[in-house]
């Protein structure tokens, strides 16, 4: 027995969405940093399937997804054990939180998300109350767990600071309660683009197909869909203002090499966007090979992803419970 204590890691929480296969931008912008914080931080991670109804789902479409992007975590290297991963529906205590928060929210403020702006334009008929009040539920996710960062791709961060506005809200009403989050968005591939037209972050619902690389691309595909990536005229490999096209491909082949800026433009000096096209795409395929081999060997055993799914959920509702507890204490509720 020794009496020195070890450190307590700090918490980590971060959550995806099990809507369509994840994108190289969702892998790039997020799930490769989860990855790499699990050693140094005491993390949490979730699917966001209760923020997926928020537009129109198909249900036995949404139902796979959830066990696809279970497995899909795991594949990219997401240990059950040392990190707490769940599946936000089965933890009550995000939706009972979200309803207290959504009493500390501004409308004004849900109006002004972009997010917010951004789908009920794309979903005219289906502005639903849901929509509006999404971030209140992200609030939830995040705060139940008392994290110290929240790792997203720059596309989250304004949810992230009105989630900490709205713990700064509740604190100064109630008294400390909350850990106030930073969100913490990497320098690279912290908004990969669209192959198509690289002046939109790389979305999974896009409909042109050429647009993303999903994790389930096989090679033939990637290589493809990088050779028909949008770019210029200039056929000068080379980071550059307003070239976003050719600097998408370079940040992409730089987060996934790990080579600089410099290096990459020497390494195709005099060489035009097709070899480079095709690097990156060989690039990409060697990362995403070995993921999608574990995604299918966890793909074959259901009943599996079904304990570690009720694991994580029990792990994360003795958690999660503890913050509602004295959120609903401090708020005047009587507990029984
Ligand atoms: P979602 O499911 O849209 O995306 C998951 C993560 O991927 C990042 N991302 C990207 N990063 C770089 N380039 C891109 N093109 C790109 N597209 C997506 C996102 O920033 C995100 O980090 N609202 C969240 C899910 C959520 C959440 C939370 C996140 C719910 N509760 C609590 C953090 C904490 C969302 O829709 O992410």
């Amino acid at each position: 027995m020794t009496d020195i204590a070890l450190p307590k890691k700090d918490r980590v929480l971060s959550c995806i969405q099990p809507t369509g296969t994840p994108t190289l931008g969702n892998y790039l912008g997020a799930l490769r940093n989860w990855v790499a914080m699990q050693d140094e931080f005491d993390c949490a991670f979730a699917l966001a399937d209760l923020h997926a109804v928020t537009v129109r789902q198909e249900p036995a479409k949404l139902r796979a997804q959830i066990y696809e992007m279970f497995a899909l975590l795991m594949a990219v290297g997401l240990s059950p054990e040392r990190n707490l991963l769940f599946v936000q529906s089965q933890v009550p205590a995000h939706t009972q939180l979200s309803w207290l928060l959504s009493c500390c929210t501004q409308f004004g403020e849900l109006s002004r998300m972009t997010q917010y702006k951004e789908k009920a334009a794309k979903h005219a008929d289906n502005i639903n109350l849901g929509l509006f009040s999404y971030p209140t539920l992200m609030a939830a996710d995040i705060l139940l767990y008392q994290p110290k960062y929240v790792p997203v791709g720059e596309d989250q961060k304004q949810h992230c600071e009105l989630t900490r506005n709205i713990a700064q809200r509740f604190n100064s009403l109630y008294g400390e309660t909350f850990v106030l989050p930073e969100p913490y968005v990497m320098k690279t591939a912290a908004r990969v683009r669209s192959l198509q037209d690289p002046t939109k972050k790389m979305s999974k619902s896009d409909e042109n197909q050429n647009a993303f690389i999903s994790l389930k691309d096989d090679k033939d595909t990637i290589l493809r869909k990088f050779r028909r990536a949008v770019t210029d005229s200039q056929a000068h490999v080379a980071y550059r203002e307003g070239a976003d096209g050719i600097n998408n491909l370079m940040e992409i082949y730089k987060a996934v090499t790990g080579k600089e800026y410099d290096a990459i433009e020497r390494e195709f000096d005099g060489r035009g966007y097709g070899d480079f096209k095709t690097a990156v795409g060989e690039a990409v395929a060697a990362e995403l090979g070995p993921i999608q081999q574990r995604f299918a060997e966890y793909m074959k055993d259901k009943a599996q992803l079904e304990q570690l799914m009720k694991q994580g959920a029990e792990r994360a509702a003795a958690v999660s419970r503890r913050t509602l507890g004295k959120v609903m204490k401090k708020m005047g509720f009587v507990q029984v």
